[in-house]
């Protein structure tokens, strides 16, 4: 559920027509909801509530925004750092250093430092070469850092293949059954006090039983890991679950997710934590863009020129992903049509031969769930600017992100003396 709705015939977020923001500030923009932000932390937080002990993270990728940090910190999320930039996010939102776990494959020397100096709570260790090098970080700080170890389960998750992490040939994690031997090799080193075990195996998962069949795995490996005398009080079930993108598309929900999750852990005896990301922000964003021209071509479907392009989206040209696409002004009169961007490559493309609204030059129209890997994507691509991104909270708004002008980033770019004369 979202609050992007129609009143009297006009697109609304939560109270704000989303004409106006468009008057004020121009499109493209992104426009969230913090709403709907809200209503997923918490209903998200629901799902979970039979859980003995449960520690969320928002994945700072999916929205790294301030202004959304600031509403999940509000919500009691710690936060899912993959990088040193989103560690400082997360630290300027006001989460607690010890709430944030940081994950990814290639951890610098310097972030992995910065990590242990900031006093964050869980570093998700991904191969025993960068365990080993935390730990020779932390010693010579006279710290002990604390970590999970990342393992992969081998197991499809059923999801697009460029956002699946947790087969054998994906980089994610250590195999599982190297698992132990790592796990206790790392053990052993002064400065890592290993504490758990992780496992992410994808987003956009539209099935819990890849996710149960992981999570049954790592229940063995924590009873291996035990029974070898080792320790483990935290498990990391990561992210991953889906979003309707389709109007009327069914996915898990977080209460079913929850069931399962308690079913299958209920003699663990850990603390659980959680990566959410794409099931709190995705639904909580829309792209708003106005319609640049239509532009007709015999008697093949028209393609619907918006000022958007895969710079400022680029789930549909990265992954083919689908965005359900509305009038924010709909008559009724239905259009089948091509969406396209302006950007010189025929990847710039929305949608082909997609059944929707009608639309003229000038009209405003809006891509929806695009909260979630929407902004954050974006690239200066054909020098085109970076959108800005809007937070609506009832009748009100502000703009939590400026626009960014192609002028502002050659700015920053220098042609060199020996260029010039
Ligand atoms: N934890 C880890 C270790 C992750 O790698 C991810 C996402 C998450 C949590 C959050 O997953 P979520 O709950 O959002 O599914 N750009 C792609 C999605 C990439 C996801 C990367 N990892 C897209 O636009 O679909």
């Amino acid at each position: 559920m979202d609050h992007f709705e129609l009143r009297n015939g006009e697109l609304y977020a939560e109270d704000v027509p989303l004409a106006r923001i468009a008057a004020e500030i121009g499109t493209p923009v992104y426009v969230y909801s913090r709403a709907t932000l809200e209503r997923h932390a918490r209903v998200f937080r629901e799902g979970l509530s039979m859980l003995p002990k449960a520690h969320l993270a928002f994945a700072v990728k999916s929205n790294p925004n301030l202004a959304v940090l600031k509403i999940l910190q509000r919500e009691g999320y710690g936060a899912d750092v993959v990088s040193g930039g989103e560690l400082e996010r997360a630290l300027r939102a006001g989460m607690p250093a010890e709430d944030v776990v940081f994950s990814g494959v290639g951890k610098t020397a310097r972030e992995l430092l910065r990590g242990i100096e900031a006093g964050i709570g869980q570093f998700n260790i991904e191969s025993e070469e960068e365990g080993r090098e935390l730990a020779a970080i932390a010693e010579a700080m006279g710290a002990s850092a604390p970590c999970a170890l990342r393992v992969n389960p081998d197991i499809d998750a059923g999801t697009h293949d460029k956002i699946s992490t947790g087969k054998a040939d994906n980089k994610f994690g250590v195999p599982i059954d190297e698992a132990p031997g790592i796990y206790s090799r790392l053990s052993s080193l002064p400065g890592l006090d290993m504490r758990g075990v992780a496992v992410h195996i994808g987003s956009q998962l539209s099935d819990l039983a890849p996710l149960e069949k992981a999570f049954t795995r790592l229940g063995r490996l924590i009873a291996e890991l035990r029974a070898a005398g080792l320790k483990v009080s935290h498990a990391d079930l990561g992210g991953g679950l889906g979003v309707p993108y389709k109007a009327g598309e069914v996915m898990p929900s977080p209460a079913e997710y929850g069931e399962m999750v308690a079913r299958v852990t209920k003699d663990w005896d850990v603390t659980l934590m959680f990566e959410p990301g794409r099931v709190i922000a995705g639904n909580a964003g829309i792209l708003l863009t106005s319609v640049v021209r239509v532009k007709r071509n015999g008697n093949r479907d028209p393609f619907v020129i918006v000022d958007a392009a895969m710079n400022d989206l680029a789930r549909p040209a990265l992954y083919g992903s689908w965005h359900d696409f509305d009038a924010v002004r709909p008559t009724g009169a239905k259009m089948t049509a091509n969406i396209v961007g302006p950007i010189c490559e025929t990847g710039d493309t929305f949608a082909m031969g997609r059944h929707m609204d009608a639309l003229e030059a000038g009209d405003l129209a809006v891509f929806r769930t695009a909260g979630a890997y929407g902004a954050t994507m974006a690239s200066s691509y054909n020098s085109r600017g970076f959108v800005p991104e809007v937070l609506v909270d009832g009748d009100r708004y502000a703009v939590v992100a400026d626009r960014i002008a192609p002028e502002a980033i050659a700015d920053a770019e220098r042609v060199p003396d020996w260029l010039l004369g």
